[in-house]
């Protein structure tokens, strides 16, 4: 099987990492293509030498752009790559551009997408990324979502269960497989000024890019009472330097920027952190995996486990909220506790083994095949239904054959659809074909 893997930031790169450790133990070609959007080496290169993964096969190089000129021109480079090397199936991994470009040339040229970290939703469109997941899953055949709620997200939009699989969240294998190298390897320690301190990082677009926002958060950094460790995006300190705020964390005693970190060396100074202050998708995951209480600088996010499960809060932008935010879990032993015992809804560890093995699975049952038009049959129409009878989706797919549940309901409230959820007294809504 030839897997073509389609990268360009340092999320993905990580996140990306234990997939392509597992298609390459296996045996299995593994095409890596770098979309090229980071490019600096602490943002991307040091993360292949930190996870010790091959170089990617292609880099199309489309460096800092506005988002139309990056995705057109990965999109139209992908045709090329794709084509001649006669990829199998192509993964994209999270929201990025990278994502949206990579899912809709692989859609145009009729190969399978899988999609991990599928479903996430903030349900906030001034969010460039919100889009690309939502494109991006509609351009996929293989869901590979992290949890439950995630799953439902994508059964809302009518996306057939049989294809939604719960895997965790690749992040946790990172994290598991890299902390003792981390402890072992890394020098941060001695590079950071603090014994006890908060680390930061800022970088979504929706904050960096609005100058009162961005204003209020450097307010209420540099008037806390707690040290503060920043590795910096270099977006963000663009974004500072622009709006003449970067001095005013400079000059703050209590905080230290560095610059953008490898994942050994951050991951070491996050697991030493007292608390982790965050607008990164990825680093609100690490810190409940991490054990360690999150403060969000968001309104939403599209990771709400991480706050159902008590690990993180959503402070939003202004000074007073995220101070106080700050000072009520830093002030309060019992409200820390919880935060950091709260369970990390990501799994195991174990993500990148269940996505291949799906991926192997899916190939051989040829559920990933994409359909000649031939192969549908047609659409009926919908139906809702109340289930007395004793009897599983699996069961309830096979009795009446063309017809699919789209969502379950029990107790007013949507359910993940299992093939062996039992489906008594529960609400369903189906999909009936002619
Ligand atoms: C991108 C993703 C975002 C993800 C983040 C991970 C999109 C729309 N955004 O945001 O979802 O959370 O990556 O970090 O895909 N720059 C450099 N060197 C680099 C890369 C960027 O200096 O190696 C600077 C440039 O000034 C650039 C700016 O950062 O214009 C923004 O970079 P870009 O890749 O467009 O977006 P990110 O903010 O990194
Ligand atoms: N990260 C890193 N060095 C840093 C900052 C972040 O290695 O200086 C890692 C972090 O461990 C996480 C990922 O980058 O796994 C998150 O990326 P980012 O916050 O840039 O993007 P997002 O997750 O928001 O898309």
């Amino acid at each position: 099987m030839r897997i073509g893997i389609i990268l360009g930031t340092r999320p993905e790169i990580i996140k990306m990492s234990s997939i392509i450790d597992e298609i390459n133990q296996n045996k299995d070609d593994c095409i890596i293509i770098h979309t090229g959007q980071h490019y600096d080496i602490e943002m991307s290169k040091q993360f292949f030498t930190d996870l010790n993964l091959p170089l990617p096969n292609y880099n199309i190089g489309i460096g800092s752009n506005t988002a139309i000129k990056q995705i057109s021109i990965i999109i139209s480079e992908l045709e090329e790559i794709l084509t001649k090397e006669k990829i199998d199936i192509v993964l994209v991994q999270g929201d990025t551009n990278a994502v949206l470009a990579g899912a809709l040339a692989a859609n145009k040229l009729k190969i399978p997408v899988g999609h991990v970290e599928a479903g996430l939703r903030s349900f906030d469109k001034n969010m460039p990324e919100e889009t690309n997941r939502i494109l991006a899953d509609n351009c996929s055949n293989l869901f590979f979502v992290p949890t439950e709620e995630t799953a439902i997200n994508l059964q809302n939009e009518g996306i057939n269960h049989k294809m939604i699989h719960i895997t965790g969240n690749t992040i946790v294998d990172a994290c598991n497989r890299n902390l003792d190298i981390a402890i072992n390897k890394s020098n941060i320690e001695q590079l950071t000024n603090f014994d006890d301190y908060i680390t930061l990082t800022l970088h979504r677009a929706e904050n960096v890019d609005d100058p009162i926002r961005l204003e209020n958060i450097v307010n209420s950094l540099v008037n806390l009472e707690y040290n503060i460790v920043f590795p910096i995006h270099p977006h963000t300190k663009k974004s500072l330097v622009d709006n003449n705020l970067y001095e005013k964390i400079l000059n703050a005693e209590h905080i230290q920027i560095t610059k953008p970190l490898g994942y050994l060396d951050f991951l070491y100074l996050l697991s030493k952190s007292k608390l982790i202050l965050t607008d990164s998708g990825g680093v609100q995951e690490e810190a409940i995996t991490l054990n360690i209480p999150c403060v969000t600088l968001r309104y939403n996010t599209e990771r709400p486990e991480t706050i159902s499960a008590g690990g993180n809060v959503l402070a939003g932008t202004k000074e007073e909220e995220i101070r106080n935010s700050i000072a009520n879990i830093l002030n309060n032993k019992d409200v820390y506790t919880k935060m950091a015992k709260a369970k990390n809804p990501y799994g195991d560890g174990d993500s990148s083994k269940k996505i291949y093995e799906i991926i192997v699975n899916s190939f051989k049952n040829e559920s990933i095949h994409i359909k000649s038009s031939d192969e549908i049959i047609d659409f009926e129409g919908y139906y809702l239904k109340k289930i007395e009878e004793n009897i599983t989706v699996r069961e309830f797919e096979e009795k009446y054959e063309k017809h699919i549940i789209e969502q379950i309901f029990s107790n007013n409230l949507p359910e993940y659809i299992d093939e062996n959820t039992k489906l008594k007294d529960k609400t369903i809504i189906v999909k009936k074909f002619k």
